[in-house]
């Protein structure tokens, strides 16, 4: 596979990076990981292309969880909080508003410019057990360290775990938000599965992890973002009551045998055949002169199209409202990404929405291209999210 995320230009084509993506799930502490991990400094480089804010749905849920931070776990308004991985500062925004001492860490500069230019106190650099010292030194304990869709891309587990407890204030909370296990297998969406995502967490790997650092699991929340994730909320061990949906996600995870082999080798065979699904309804598209634009360079759509064999004679194009993708190419496939507005230009018969987290926002969007009579597929079968009939999408096989 190549970077998931690395967008490039033709001049360079033939130096691109690939590496071998391989899943596995650790027989000790049942943590879902890939083997080989591609250098970090290569994948969040400076010209990074993800900017959180693209999303006005995903601006809005952080907004909320700032609320509900300070309001169910710290009963007040936090005076210090540090966010990992701050991209362009749209949840620590929320703090800088109300005026209260913050600190984005952030290693790519792409990002952080952009968040400087919004006023959010930004460090670019990778969070580690070592800047975690010194920003207590230089600042004093975090009420609150939040982390959304970062936690999991960091491969170096046991300094974040040793640098977040390092920095938490003993009655501070961490809380971090990542894609869920359980809907990556439910969801068959072996999409999620790249570069960036180190580990794929479940809720038992978790509590047992960060039991190691004294950090306790004590409550959690199943989100609908990102296509199905769960936030976790962790506490200095004894700090602070355990909830009950700690016990029943665990029992839940138990009772369906989620951190299993046999669980993983399902996976594996509803993965193969949801991909020679989706080749076959783009062949038969293809075959009756139908032409199929990509919607969303998400990452994703890069594990889609090179593990699909999704070519340009299937994806003439991909549309993207990100500015650093577009006039660039797809890694591996070499698809050329255009702005979203590129689609009432080329009126393609449908729209393949690699970026299926965010179906309902773009649909919105885009709805002079239904009526016109446009359809929409998603790549992965998503068991649990479509269901709408105007959506096609691979069979489960
Ligand atoms: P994500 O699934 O990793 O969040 O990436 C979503 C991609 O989809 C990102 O490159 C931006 C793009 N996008 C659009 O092009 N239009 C939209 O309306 C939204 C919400 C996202």
């Amino acid at each position: 596979m190549p970077l998931a995320n690395a967008f490039l230009g033709e001049d360079e084509f033939p130096t691109e990076y690939f590496y071998e993506l391989k899943p596995a799930l650790c027989g000790n502490c049942h943590l879902f990981q890939i083997i080989e991990c591609p250098d970090h400094e290569k994948i969040f480089n400076p010209t990074y292309p993800y900017l959180t804010g693209m999303s006005s749905y995903v601006t809005a849920h952080l907004r909320q969880t700032a609320e509900v931070i300070s309001s169910e776990y710290l009963g007040r308004t936090p005076s210090f909080v540090v966010e990992i991985g701050s991209n362009d500062g749209s949840f620590l925004v929320n703090y800088a508003e109300l005026g209260i001492r913050h600190l984005g860490v952030e290693p790519t500069a792409s990002a952080a410019e952009v968040a400087k230019s919004r006023k959010i106190n930004t460090c670019v650099d990778f969070f580690s057990d070592g800047l975690a010292g010194n920003i207590r030194s230089e600042h004093g304990p975090a009420d609150v360290i939040f982390g959304a869709n970062v936690i999991a891309h960091i491969d170096d587990l046991k300094g974040v775990a040793s640098g977040v407890r390092e920095l938490l204030a003993d009655d501070g909370v961490f809380v971090f938000e990542a894609v869920y296990l359980g809907d990556v297998i439910d969801n068959l969406s072996y999409d999620q599965i790249y570069d960036e995502h180190v580990f794929t967490f479940s809720v038992q790997s978790v509590a047992g992890i960060y039991e190691h650092f004294g950090l306790e699991l004590i409550d959690l929340e199943h989100l609908e973002t990102q296509g199905g994730s769960m936030r976790y909320v962790l506490a200095p061990v004894g700090s602070r009551d355990i909830q009950p949906d700690v016990s029943r996600w665990l029992a839940i995870e138990k009772k369906r045998k989620l951190n299993t082999p046999e669980t993983m080798d399902a996976f594996r065979n509803g993965v193969e055949a949801a991909r020679d699904g989706l080749r076959h309804m783009i062949d038969d598209l293809a075959a009756d002169g139908k032409i199929i634009c990509g919607y969303g360079a998400a990452a994703k759509s890069t594990i889609v199209m090179n593990y699909c064999g999704l070519e340009l004679s299937r994806i003439p194009f991909m549309v993207d409202s990100t500015p650093f993708k577009q006039n660039r190419f797809s890694p591996g496939c070499h698809i050329p990404v255009f702005a979203p507005e590129v689609i009432q230009e080329k009126s393609p018969d449908f729209a393949l929405v690699f970026a299926w987290n965010h179906l309902k926002e773009i649909m919105e969007k885009e709805k002079e291209f239904t009526q016109k009579g446009g359809g929409w597929i998603v790549p992965v079968p998503l068991g649990n999210v479509a269901g709408d009939s105007v959506i096609l999408s691979p069979s489960r096989g």
